[in-house]
């Protein structure tokens, strides 16, 4: 969709990815850090000092005492940290737990371990997890379960009592769990983010993964991490070195100048995101979508079956296609996040990490749905 966006010249509201700069301290650390001579590998579970930071965070987070030396692998990105978590625990054939709609490479990391990816259907309009359905995709094959909260693409935040049956199915089957935390910073009206890898029932069977890139405006740096118990970290640790290595060393430096950044950063974005949130959801239905208000994330998973043009007919990648050439905005077809059938239909996603001058543009351009 990224690549269409270009081929038309749409505003690019596909792909997840921030039209702002990461924090200048941060670029700072970096060129300090290729002009420090911190230019060969790390090693391969991460440059020392951001696994101490991460250690530092992760304790306080998770509740129990993470090692640098032993719970925590810097990888490139989150998406090597599922792929890794994904293979290190999976044999060929075992099945494990997928929420849809996922993120787009959920699915491919159970295929590359030769597992199963078992669909289980977040429902629109509310997106909630349904116990029951969890309960009834578990065979006794069922080995593990992947979980993204916030969520993408729905802005989900995952509540107490959708939590609570997670951890019923998972204790009842005897399951690990993995958690894809990557907007753990981006939350709304004042909702704090609680790791499962904290709660005490899930606290060893838990693989907690997080990531840089969104918190901090910077996916093109590819930086991930995974905090597991020892059992885990392992596995995690052995994959990550024969597919990667490691990640990038002067990056792996300026991340923990990242994250050290004083919580006014933070404070700042949260803000930010609300702005843009509420811009977004303004010009989406006064365009006449019906969307959910996310929860977290920075994503809006849309309805245009309500329009009043005739492409309302078109199935979302069509219209996914009519949107980038004809109204010049890009989007991802929402039953491109589900691999069940019927799932997804009459929506696309749009992802509002953006200036606010991008999404007004991105606005007038939608104007031309609403006539
Ligand atoms: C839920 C989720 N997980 C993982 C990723 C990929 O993360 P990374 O860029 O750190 O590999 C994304 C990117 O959009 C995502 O939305």
């Amino acid at each position: 969709m990224t690549r269409l966006a270009l081929k038309h010249n749409a505003i690019n509201l596909s792909q997840g990815f921030p039209d702002f700069d990461t924090p200048e301290p941060v670029k700072e650390a970096a060129v300090q850090a290729i002009q420090n001579g911190l230019n060969q590998y790390a090693i391969t579970w991460g440059y020392a000092p951001l696994r101490e930071k991460l250690a530092e965070l992760y304790t306080g987070r998770l509740g129990w005492a993470v090692h640098p030396d032993k719970h925590v692998t810097v990888t490139c990105g989150v998406s090597e940290g599922i792929i890794t978590a994904v293979q290190s625990i999976l044999n060929p054939g075992d099945e494990i737990l997928i929420l849809e709609p996922a993120h787009d490479n959920f699915r491919p990391s159970a295929h590359i371990a030769n597992a199963v990816p078992v669909p289980v259907a977040l429902e629109a309009p509310d997106y909630r997890l349904n116990v029951t359905k969890l309960r009834a995709a578990i065979t006794l094959k069922t080995k593990a379960m992947l979980l993204n909260t916030p969520h993408n693409p729905t802005g989900r935040v995952f509540d107490a009592e959708e939590i609570a049956g997670v951890i019923e199915v998972v204790l009842e089957n005897d399951l690990v769990l993995i958690t894809d935390e990557i907007y753990d910073r981006i939350l709304y009206d004042g909702r704090i983010h609680q790791s499962p890898g904290s709660l005490p029932q899930l606290k060893d069977r838990t693989i907690t993964i997080g990531g840089l890139g969104k918190t901090f405006a910077m996916t093109g740096w590819r930086l991930g991490y995974v905090i597991a118990p020892e059992q885990f970290a392992k596995g995690v640790r052995t994959l990550h070195d024969f597919t990667t290595i490691c990640a990038a060393t002067p990056l792996q430096a300026a991340a923990t100048a990242a994250l050290s950044l004083p919580e006014s950063f933070f404070e700042q974005t949260t803000r930010a995101y609300h702005q843009r949130r509420a811009l977004m959801m303004e010009i989406l239905t006064n365009v006449g979508f019906q969307a959910n208000v996310p929860q977290g994330a920075y994503y809006i998973m849309a309805d245009y079956s309500q329009l009043p043009v005739p492409q309302v007919s078109l199935t979302p990648t069509e219209f996914a296609h009519f949107m980038a050439a004809e109204v010049g905005v890009a989007v991802v077809p929402g039953d491109s996040f589900y691999s069940l059938d019927g799932y997804g239909r009459s929506h696309i996603r749009f992802a509002y990490p953006k200036k606010l001058t991008t999404l007004e543009q991105a606005g007038e351009r939608l104007m031309k749905l609403s006539a």
